[in-house]
């Protein structure tokens, strides 16, 4: 058992509002929050936040540590993954179980996934199931994960290898909804992509840069219209777009919403922050992930509509290579480089730097998006996601004042890069603590491998939230 803190002269901060309070943590939990708490424990650590924001822990729901993408393996496992997710003010993840071998169970890969994470994480984690194919086993199996091993959302990629077909999906979908599981979709179409793919590379067109060319906006847009119809056709299956990049998308999304279909969406910082001109630069295998980095254009509409309420979440896409080993395969060709980028540490200071700090979202609707909407959509609230007598002792101290130039020297990944490099920020991370311990304080971790918990999930409810 962990001392107790107490937690003086701070700002809490909840997706309601904010208030002048004391917290106090004990065993892991947080035992209560009141204007002056006096009765403390005998070896009470006091924390004073004067100046700082005390805000629920993030929550990143998409990351992908230690993952087979068959021509590389992502280079953060569990331990790098989540320490350099601590160093950043996140307190848990939710990681895409993936890719096992053709064929395998749901239940082969959760018990795989649990291994590599195990001895490893040094913060909360779950995952989320991934529907590799569809047949009356992996139907039978969605039950066991719902009730039995807390897994309430499960991932469908309709590109890539394991792509599922409109058939797979309908039935995908029409089961997770009775089983009351979240279905999470990776929209683009594959078909298109393959196409244009074929066209660059007949044309030996295969530089970094065509990556986004063979994946234009409108192949995510179509697949986004397609799957909310196809959840639509499943009973109104509630439905969670991941890694949202583009504003056509967006406002088929917001038309479904109108229409009262439970629908929700996730973007990036990537998405927020960086545009397609990068794919020009010497380094553009840094940037070669899917979706690609879009117009400039695209930037604002996104930033809209996490204003307006119609994005629900900011999560990473974590999913690391090295920048002078993997990433590099794909100088001279696209389709060797492994796609994705590192971000699970910069994912709270960037959306907080770009957003509270230069005003365009209130520290309530960071909380929103980086926490309690997680927390909700994902079967975790209220145990995570919020500062109530009885929740984890998850929390972040946020100063919003102090100014950093991101540089990866001072990151925590495994990787040798940032996207972000000498990106100037307003507001940082200066201490995690997890379900009650420091494990981070100003840019120096504290945790321990092994210290974090497999979190078992609650069903998904859409009227909780
Ligand atoms: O390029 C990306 N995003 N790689 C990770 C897998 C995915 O599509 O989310
Ligand atoms: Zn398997
Ligand atoms: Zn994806
Ligand atoms: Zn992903």
């Amino acid at each position: 058992t962990s001392t107790a803190i107490l937690i003086i002269n701070g700002t809490l901060v909840d997706a309601h509002g904010q208030s002048k309070k004391q917290l106090l943590l004990i065993d892991g939990k947080i035992a209560k929050v009141s204007e002056t708490i006096t009765d403390t424990p005998a070896e009470t650590k006091i924390i004073d936040a004067q100046g700082l924001y005390v805000m629920p822990g993030g929550i990143d729901v998409h990351t992908h540590f230690n993952i087979d993408v068959g021509i590389s393996r992502s280079i953060d496992d569990f331990y790098t993954g989540t320490r350099s997710a601590a160093c950043g003010g996140t307190t848990m993840i939710i990681d895409h179980m993936g890719f096992g071998p053709k064929g395998c169970s749901l239940g082969h890969q959760l018990a795989v996934y649990k291994e590599y994470a195990q001895d490893k994480a040094v913060i909360d984690y779950s995952f989320h199931g991934v529907i590799q194919h569809v047949d009356e086993q992996v139907l039978a199996d969605m039950q066991t994960m719902v009730e039995k091993e807390g897994i309430s959302s499960f991932k469908l990629y309709l590109t890539y290898g394991y792509k599922l077909d409109d058939d797979s999906t309908l039935k995908a979908m029409a089961r997770l909804n009775e089983l009351n599981a979240l279905t999470t979709v990776h929209p683009e179409n594959d078909a298109a992509i393959a196409q244009r793919r074929a066209q660059l590379i007949k044309a030996g067109k295969i530089a970094p840069k065509y990556h986004a060319v063979s994946r234009p906006l409108e192949c995510e847009a179509e697949a986004i219209a397609r799957t909310i119809n196809l959840a639509s056709l499943s009973g109104n299956a509630p439905l969670y777009i991941v890694h949202l990049s583009n504003g056509l998308g967006l406002d088929y999304i917001r038309l479904a919403r109108k229409n009262q279909q439970a629908v929700w969406a996730e973007t990036c910082p990537q998405y927020l922050l960086l545009d397609d001109s990068l794919y020009e630069n010497e380094d553009a295998v840094k940037y070669v992930m899917s979706p690609p980095l879009r117009p400039k254009a695209e930037l604002e509409k996104l930033w809209l509509g996490l204003e307006d309420g119609s994005i629900d979440t900011v999560a990473t896409d974590h999913c690391s290579f090295t920048y002078h080993d993997q990433k590099h395969k794909g100088v001279d060709d696209f389709t060797a480089c492994p796609n994705g980028m590192p971000g699970v540490e910069t994912r709270m200071p960037l959306l907080f730097s770009e957003g509270v700090s230069k005003g365009r979202i209130s520290p309530e609707k960071f909380v929103e998006v980086t926490s309690f909407k997680p927390a909700k959509l994902f079967g975790l609230y209220p145990q995570k996601g919020c500062l109530l007598e009885g929740s984890d002792a998850d929390i972040v101290l946020f100063d919003p004042e102090l100014k950093v130039n991101i540089s990866h020297d001072r990151l925590h990944d495994n990787t040798d890069y940032t996207p972000y490099e000498s990106h100037a920020v307003t507001g940082w991370p200066v201490m995690t603590i997890s379900r009650g311990e420091v494990v981070a304080n100003h840019g120096e971790f504290l945790g321990k491998a092994g210290a974090g918990h497999f979190v078992h999930r609650k069903p998904f409810d859409k009227n909780n939230i």
